[in-house]
Parts: structure tokens; sequence; C-alpha cells
């Protein structure tokens, strides 16, 4: 099957205009099919010896979001006293969440010991398992922008406070609690391009070629 000029440019429009959202949610529930269609797409995601670690938590509940969203806020305290003097206010007038905004939780999981302790590309690092579940939460990402539904990555919470209230067992990995939604709108750029937190780099910086090079 050969993919066609449209096709393609529509790929690249869904990786453009991907965001990572926390605000602009709108409480417009998603439907089933479109929830279907977004997680399948995370299930076909490439995984280290068609491993497919990953299981994924689906939460709804005021109750359940309510008690994470506790647990974002005791985070983003601790994390506040990590910057600089200068900074610290920047970083806590950043909105870094939509726990209670966004419809969906979904809660993404690696389980270290599916199909068995020897896998097909993972003799040598072990780690790729979690990668394979990385590549399963971007393929979630593209497919919710084209749904024109926002998700965002919220890292600021501790493991303990998902697994107690999610119910996770010790013996699975917590890779990401995203929070979705539809939105009213999706940023042309990064909010932290935006606020002027960082540039996007310049990508010739990035690019070597047969070897490493030292630039400046
Ligand atoms: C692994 C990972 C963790 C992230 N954690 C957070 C987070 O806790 N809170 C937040 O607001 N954004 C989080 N982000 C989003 C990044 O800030 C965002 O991707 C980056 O600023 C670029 O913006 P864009 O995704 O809109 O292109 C995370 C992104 C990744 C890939």
């Amino acid at each position: 099957m050969k993919i066609n000029d449209a096709e393609r440019d529509a790929l690249y429009k869904v990786i453009f205009s991907r965001r990572d959202v926390r605000k602009d949610f709108i409480s417009t529930p998603i439907p089933n099919d479109v929830l279907e269609r977004i997680l399948k797409a995370g299930h076909h995601a490439p995984s280290v010896g068609f491993m497919q670690p990953w299981d994924f938590i689906l939460v709804t509940e005021d109750q359940t979001k309510n008690a994470l969203k506790k647990g974002y806020e005791s985070a983003s305290l601790e994390s506040a006293q990590k910057f600089s003097d200068e900074k610290r206010g920047e970083y806590q007038s950043l909105k870094l969440e939509g726990i209670l905004e966004a419809p969906l939780g979904v809660c993404v999981t690696c389980d270290r010991e599916r199909n068995g302790p020897v896998v097909i590309g993972r003799t040598i690092k072990p780690e790729m398992d979690l990668y394979s579940t990385v590549c399963a939460i971007q393929n979630m990402w593209l497919a919710a922008r084209a749904e024109n539904i926002g998700l965002g990555w919220v890292s600021i919470i501790h493991d303990d406070v998902l697994r107690e209230t999610l119910g996770i067992p010790d013996n699975i990995e917590i890779i990401a609690y995203l929070c979705l939604g539809y939105v009213s709108n999706f940023n042309d750029k990064p909010e932290l391009e935006e606020f002027g937190w960082l540039p996007r780099g310049d990508i010739n910086q990035l690019i070597h070629k047969e070897k490493w090079t030292n630039k400046a």
C-alpha cells in the first residue's frame, strides 16, 4: 500500500500541530468509538520483541481526579523548591496539568515481565520495554490530534499517588498520566515557547555527519 501525497501531508499536519494541552479543555465527552481509535493507535505502536507491554487505565470519576489533583499540587510545591529564586515565580505561574478539566484521564503503564523473561531485542538494553510504551503514548498523542482532541502529559506527580489511587500493582511500571478532551483551541506553538521559557532549538545544531561533533 502506497501513501499518497494528501495522506502524507495530513500526517505532517498532525505532527506539526500536535500540542501538549493543559488548558482550554471543554467538557464534551469523548465518544466511545473515538476513544477506541485512540487506544488502538497506542496498541499498534512498535514494541521491542512485539512485547506490547502497555495497559491503559481510564479515569472519568471526579473522586479519582480530585485525589490525583491533590497529588499534583503537593508534587508541584515540592518541584518549585528546585528552581532558582528568580525562576520559581515564573514556574508557579505556568499551568502544567488539566486533571480536573479534562473529561478523561489515561494512565499508561508498562508490564516489564509481559511475555516472559527473555524478549527479542531486550537482551542487552532492558529499558527498551519502557521506550516501547512511550511509542504507544506518542501514537495516542498523534491520533488524538487527528481527532481534534487535546492531550496533556502530567508528570508532576509521584508514582505512589497514582499507584494507590488507581490500584496499580507493584510489579507494574507507571509511565504516564495523560489528560484528554476536546479543546476550544490548539496553540500554534508550545506554551513554553510562547511564554519565553525556552525556544525551539536549531535542528542543524543537532545533526552530526558520520561522527559526533562538538557544536557551539
Ligand atoms: C515525557 C513528557 C513529560 C511531560 N510532562 C509534562 C508535565 O508534567 N506538565 C506539562 O505541562 N507538560 C508536560 N509535558 C509537555 C511538554 O512541556 C511539551 O511537550 C513541550 O513543552 C513542547 O510542547 P508541545 O508538546 O506543545 O509541542 C511533558 C512532555 C513529555 C514528552
